[in-house]
């Protein structure tokens, strides 16, 4: 009989990481997942217990708690994947883009510790299990790391840069282990995280016209954790119907 794998998905109460954490649990992986709210009632795995954290990433210390929360329920301490998906996109309070002359100093730190500071130290926290089941991460970046985008601030574009960046050094660094370690960067992905103005985005800059669904990120997101990415680390590929072309 083989082993049950096990993944961490980071922010799975709703949204990319939720659609991760269904897949992951469809193909038979135990999945333990961490955000600031309960999952919602009708996820198949809300009853069980140790497998959901309710954490707030957005704190320095707890996300030092959440690896030693995690740790113990890591059965065989063997870590197949980490999805470092957790993330937010604040806006200002009449919805508008909060750019980089404007934004607040704490607002900065805490869209850092979600989007930058987590995945590295959930990843350096978690290096030796997932070395032991050579297993793979993928962190969530975005498109609008690499270029500036209508909607999405600037603490948070210069965040998803940094984690492009750490994506190639971890995966530098983790290659002799046996960990791979890619970046996903969605565009526009139909989600609450998306701004009002984006139907002006689809109609105008998305080549395919469309929004994408959290199942096809899902799906790149499988790819990226089996054998049949057996060769690929310190990749980003984006994800966007054609918008960063
Ligand atoms: N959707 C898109 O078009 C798009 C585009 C580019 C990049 N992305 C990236 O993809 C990832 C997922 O985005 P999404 O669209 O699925 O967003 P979403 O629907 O807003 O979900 C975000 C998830 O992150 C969790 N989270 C946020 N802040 C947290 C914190 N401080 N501590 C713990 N958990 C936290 C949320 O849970 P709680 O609220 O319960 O904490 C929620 O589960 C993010 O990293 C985002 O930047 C998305």
């Amino acid at each position: 009989m083989s082993v049950q794998k096990t993944a961490i998905v980071t922010g799975a109460s709703r949204g990319i990481g939720h659609a991760v954490a269904q897949r992951f649990r469809t193909l038979g992986w135990r999945v333990i997942t961490v955000s600031r709210q309960p999952l919602p009632d009708q996820c198949p795995w809300a009853a069980e217990s140790n497998t959901h954290i309710q954490l707030d990433l957005s704190d320095l210390n707890e996300i030092v708690k959440t690896v030693d929360t995690l740790r113990p329920l890591i059965a065989g301490s063997q870590l197949h994947a980490l999805i470092n998906n957790a993330g937010t996109s604040p806006k200002g309070p009449n919805g508008e883009r909060m750019n980089s002359l404007t934004t607040d100093l704490d607002e900065w730190q805490a869209m850092y510790n979600t989007n930058f500071y987590a995945p590295l130290v959930l990843t350096r926290g978690f290096a030796q299990e997932l070395s032991n089941a050579k297993g793979a991460v993928v962190n969530l970046c975005s498109i609008a790391g690499h270029r500036v985008h209508p909607f999405a601030g600037a603490a948070y574009a210069t965040s998803k840069a940094a984690l492009s960046a750490l994506t190639r050094e971890m995966a530098a660094d983790m290659a002799p282990m046996g960990v791979r370690v890619n970046a996903v960067s969605p565009g526009e992905i139909k989600t609450a995280i998306l701004s009002p103005g984006t139907s002006a985005i689809v109609d105008n800059v998305i080549p395919m016209h469309r929004l994408g669904q959290v199942e096809e990120v899902a799906d790149l997101i499988e790819f990226l954790c089996s054998e049949k990415s057996s060769y690929i680390t310190g990749a980003e590929m984006a994800i966007d119907g054609g918008q960063s072309v």
